[in-house]
C-alpha cells in the first residue's frame, strides 16, 4: 500500500511536527510528511521542517484580513498542489470554518493537550491544576466543526504531581504528545481508525 501523503499545519515551535517527521522517517511508517504550512511567517517550526528537508509554505492569515474563506482557499490550494491525503494540525492556532473542515472530513487530525472531553480550548494545564484533577494528558482526534470535539483516535495520561506548575505539567504532557501523535497518525494512515458517523461532534469514550 502506498504511503499516505501528509501535511502538517503549525503556528509555532513545532515540536509535535518534529515528532511526526521523525516517526515518518521509518521505512515501515505508513505516511510521509510532504509539506509543512505555517500561518505565521516567524514560526520556529518552519526552520525545523526545512532542516529536515521537508517542503514548507507560509499562508499568512493577516494578508487576508477578516476574509477567512480566502485564507482557507489559499491553504487548500497548497494542500492540493502537494496531493495531500491527510492533514495534521499541530499547534495550529486558527479556527477553521465548516467549509474547510468538511473538505477534509475524516482526513484531518488535531492534538489537544488535555484528556478530552475535559478542558477544551486554551490554557489546559492551568485549568487542570485549578480543577485539582489527578490525571491529565493529551488527545488526538478527528477535526469536526465544533472545536476540540471530534471522534477520538488516541489518548494517554500522566499523573498530576504535588507541586506541579503549569510548566512542569506541560512538559510531562508534551512527552506524551510526542509519542501519541505518531501512533495516532499511523492508525489513521493504516485505516485502523476511522471516524464513526454517529460519533462525529460528540466525544468518544
Ligand atoms: C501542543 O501542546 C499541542 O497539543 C497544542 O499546541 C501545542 C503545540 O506545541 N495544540 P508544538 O508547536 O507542537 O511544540
Amino acid at each position: 500500500m502506498s504511503r499516505k501523503r501528509v501535511a502538517i499545519l503549525i503556528s509555532g515551535r513545532g515540536s509535535n511536527m518534529s515528532a511526526l517527521i521523525e516517526a515518518a522517517r521509518a521505512e515501515d511508517y505508513p505516511a510521509e510528511i510532504v509539506l509543512v504550512i505555517s500561518n505565521r511567517p516567524e514560526a520556529a517550526g518552519l526552520a525545523r521542517a526545512q532542516a529536515s528537508g521537508i517542503a514548507t509554505a507560509i499562508v499568512d492569515h493577516t494578508r487576508f484580513g477578516s476574509d477567512r474563506a480566502a485564507f482557507e482557499r489559499a491553504l487548500n490550494t497548497e494542500l492540493q498542489a502537494y496531493r495531500v491525503d491527510l492533514v495534521c494540525l499541530a499547534g495550529f492556532m486558527r479556527i477553521l470554518t465548516p467549509w474547510f473542515v468538511g473538505r477534509w472530513s475524516g482526513r484531518m487530525l488535531n492534538i489537544h493537550p488535555a484528556l478530552l472531553p475535559q478542558f477544551k480550548g486554551l490554557d489546559t494545564h492551568r485549568r487542570a491544576l485549578a480543577a485539582g484533577v489527578k490525571q491529565h494528558g493529551a488527545t488526538v482526534h478527528f477535526v469536526v466543526p465544533e472545536m476540540d470535539s471530534g471522534p477520538i483516535v488516541a489518548q494517554d495520561w500522566v499523573p498530576v504531581l504535588e507541586g506541579d506548575t503549569e510548566q512542569t505539567l506541560a512538559r510531562r504532557v508534551l512527552e506524551v504528545e510526542h509519542r501519541l501523535y505518531p501512533q495516532a497518525l499511523r492508525a489513521v494512515a493504516e485505516g485502523r481508525a476511522t471516524p464513526i458517523a454517529s460519533a462525529a461532534g460528540k466525544s468518544a469514550g
